[in-house]
């Protein structure tokens, strides 16, 4: 096998960001450096705690876990209780963690690592409001350069918004840090509403978790159960959209998915619109193309892959 990818995990723990956890930590192709918790879903004592949760779940109390921004650069802090439930990781009943948080702040250690690691040989995923990222590339703005990729979750373009018309959660939460991050440079892909809105939950595919009779499948069953509650009366369909495990999935099997390099911006003054991804889908701009956007996947093969490697926990 070849040498894994080095990943760092930044995150604000959801459901499916412990998905997204999960699948990272059965799959041999990646070698988690360290998971980092910002402030989004909940605010951020509860998502640096459900991270460490996670870990132990999957009987991983070796991995680093940091804790980042507790709100975002410039506005309030919006978190998603009515989602995710009170805890941010409502569903299963799963022991309190017992693992340390590491002293050293989150961006402190993005910074050290990416300084630390071979250029361009660290992969950055990013689960939640991009606070952490864009703080670290203003603490040291030579880590910009040194970044393989930015793999995110946020934004949309032909769904709309789910947080408001116009703006998806994460990039709602923090536009400011969001605009700082689109504009570095960095290789940037990303899965939009447009795509993690077919990686639907039914009934059949949360069943197959509940079969694996594992801690780790029966926990995710039930976070699957509550989290699908809310968006499946939103949007009226069996099953809600799981967003944060394409991120990983991405890296492990990209032939599941197809997109487009297109020009992103994102809007931060309007109030109406704030945290909007502007998609410039059709190129009707001469700005340059600084992301790659998803669109379609192909949800069975993406389910059989977390079927797959969460079944390995
Ligand atoms: C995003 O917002 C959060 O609620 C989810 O964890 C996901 O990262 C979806 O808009
Ligand atoms: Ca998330």
């Amino acid at each position: 096998m070849t040498e894994p990818r080095n990943i760092i995990i930044d995150t604000d723990p959801g459901q499916d960001d412990a998905v997204a956890i999960l699948l990272a930590l059965g799959s041999p192709e990646l070698a988690v450096l360290g998971i980092t918790a910002v402030a989004g879903n909940v605010p951020l004592a509860l998502t640096e705690k459900n991270v460490r949760t996670i870990c132990e779940l999957a009987d991983r109390s070796d991995i680093p876990v940091y804790a980042g921004a507790i709100r975002p650069l410039v506005r309030k802090l919006v978190t998603a209780e009515y989602v995710h439930g009170k805890t941010g990781l409502n569903g299963p009943v799963l022991p309190e963690p017992t693992m340390p948080l590491q002293e050293q702040h989150a961006v402190d250690f993005i910074v050290e690592t990416l300084m630390a690691e071979a250029e361009k040989s660290v992969t950055l995923c990013v689960l939640g409001p991009l606070t952490n990222i864009a703080l670290a590339m203003i603490r040291e703005p030579k880590i910009v350069p040194r970044i393989a990729e930015i793999v995110l979750m946020g934004g949309g373009c032909f769904e709309g918004g789910n947080t408001t018309p116009a703006a998806e959660f994460n990039i709602y939460v923090d536009p400011h840090a969001a605009k700082i991050v689109f504009e570095a440079g960095v290789p940037i892909t990303m899965f939009p509403l447009d795509v993690t809105h077919k990686a639907l939950t039914t009934r059949k595919r949360v069943q197959e978790f509940r079969d694996m009779n594992t801690k780790a499948g029966t926990a995710t069953a039930e976070l699957l159960d509550f989290f699908e509650r809310f968006d499946e009366v939103k949007y009226g369909t069996e099953g809600g959209p799981l967003h944060d495990p394409n991120v990983i999935a991405w890296l492990l099997k990209p032939e599941l998915y197809s997109g487009r390099h297109i020009n992103i911006e994102i809007e931060t003054t309007s109030e109406l619109t704030m945290g909007m991804t502007v998609a410039d889908w059709w190129g009707v701009t001469d700005r340059p193309k600084n992301a790659f956007f998803v669109r379609n996947l192909d949800a069975d093969g993406f389910y059989n892959l977390l079927i797959e490697r969460i079944g390995t926990l």
